[in-house]
């Protein structure tokens, strides 16, 4: 059983991944893996190279972003090409993991791997220049675009919306952004698979969209959020629609940026499940938490 190195140590991927396969992973976070600090990345390498890496460590906060650009190419650019680097003269396979932000949303359709990319804030272009630099060091790299991640912990939507409604009767949000909700879970599932794949020998690298299937908008995630809270004994609040107009955020986000991941199933025979039993399994965890309940 080959085992191998995960990147993002205290991550919602890098932790789903830790939980779906202990024996198999080494993950490593700040401060012994760093993106700020390169000396960091060739001591991993030094002594026993790993034989695959899955590099979920990035710069996620969208709107913070827009106000540190160059903490967030290190995190997202400069970092991941470093890396794919050191993949490349170790022999070391990469799944590199990237984001649906790298499109503008324009589309009006699920986006293909081939569709052009536009991102519209400084995340998604970090991201996008970060898979740019990834390919270009390291061709063989596997890039994986999720969307719209959760985890039972971490920062994430679905717990804002938890704790959201432990404090509030009402809330406010915005149902004209169109998505694809993926738990971090499902994501493990994949990414597992997917370095099963490629340590068997195959196939070429490159880019494939990975997340929950069918879509929602941020007003029917959190509906969802609070029926199943609902079941669960919570007094939940009353969710109003708005238009993204309404909620004016530092960076712009893509009006619709749901992905098509048929190549990901064509190519690695592995597809995420719907969202909606993913996320009601999510929600019962944290509802059941006890430092959870409201
Ligand atoms: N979350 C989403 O909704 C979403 C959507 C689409 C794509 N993605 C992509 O999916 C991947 C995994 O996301 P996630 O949700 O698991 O992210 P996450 O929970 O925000 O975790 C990111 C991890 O990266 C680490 N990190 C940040 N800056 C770093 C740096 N300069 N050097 C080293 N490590 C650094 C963080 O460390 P600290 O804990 O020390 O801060 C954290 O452990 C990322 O590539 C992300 O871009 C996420």
């Amino acid at each position: 059983m080959t085992t191998f190195l995960v990147t993002g140590g205290s991550g919602q991927l890098a932790t789903a991944l830790a939980k779906a396969a202990p024996a198999r992973v080494r993950i490593v976070g700040r401060p012994a893996f760093d993106f700020d600090r390169p000396g960091t990345l060739a001591t991993l390498f030094r002594d026993a190279p790993p034989t695959l890496v899955v590099n979920a460590a990035a710069w996620t906060a969208v709107d913070l972003a827009e106000s540190q650009p160059d903490a967030a190419r290190r995190a997202n650019e400069t970092g991941p090409a470093h890396l794919a680097s050191l993949c490349a003269r170790h022999g070391t396979r990469l799944i590199h993991i990237s984001t649906d932000y790298v499109f503008d949303g324009e589309k009006g359709a699920p986006y293909v791997e081939t569709d052009p990319v536009n991102p519209t804030g400084v995340y998604g272009a970090t991201k996008l220049a970060g898979e740019r630099a990834v390919r270009a060091a390291l061709p063989g790299a596997v890039i994986l675009r999720t969307a719209w991640v959760y985890a039972e912990g971490g920062r994430n939507f679905v717990r804002t919306m938890l704790n959201a409604a432990t404090r509030m009767d009402r809330l406010r949000v915005v149902a004209d952004q169109r998505g694809c909700p993926t738990n971090a879970d499902d994501l493990a599932q994949t990414v597992l698979t997917v370095a099963d794949v490629m340590l068997g020998g195959a196939p070429a690298g490159g880019i494939y969209h990975a997340a929950g299937a069918g879509e929602t908008t941020w007003h029917g995630l959190a509906t969802a959020i609070f029926e199943e809270a609902a079941r669960h004994g919570w007094k939940i609040p009353a969710v109003e629609a708005i238009a993204t107009a309404d909620w004016p955020t530092p960076a712009r986000r893509p009006a619709d940026s749901r992905l098509d991941c048929t190549r990901l199933a064509d190519t690695f025979g592995v597809r995420l499940p719907p969202w909606q039993p993913s996320l009601r399994r999510a929600v019962a965890a944290i509802c059941g938490a006890p430092a959870m309940a409201n």
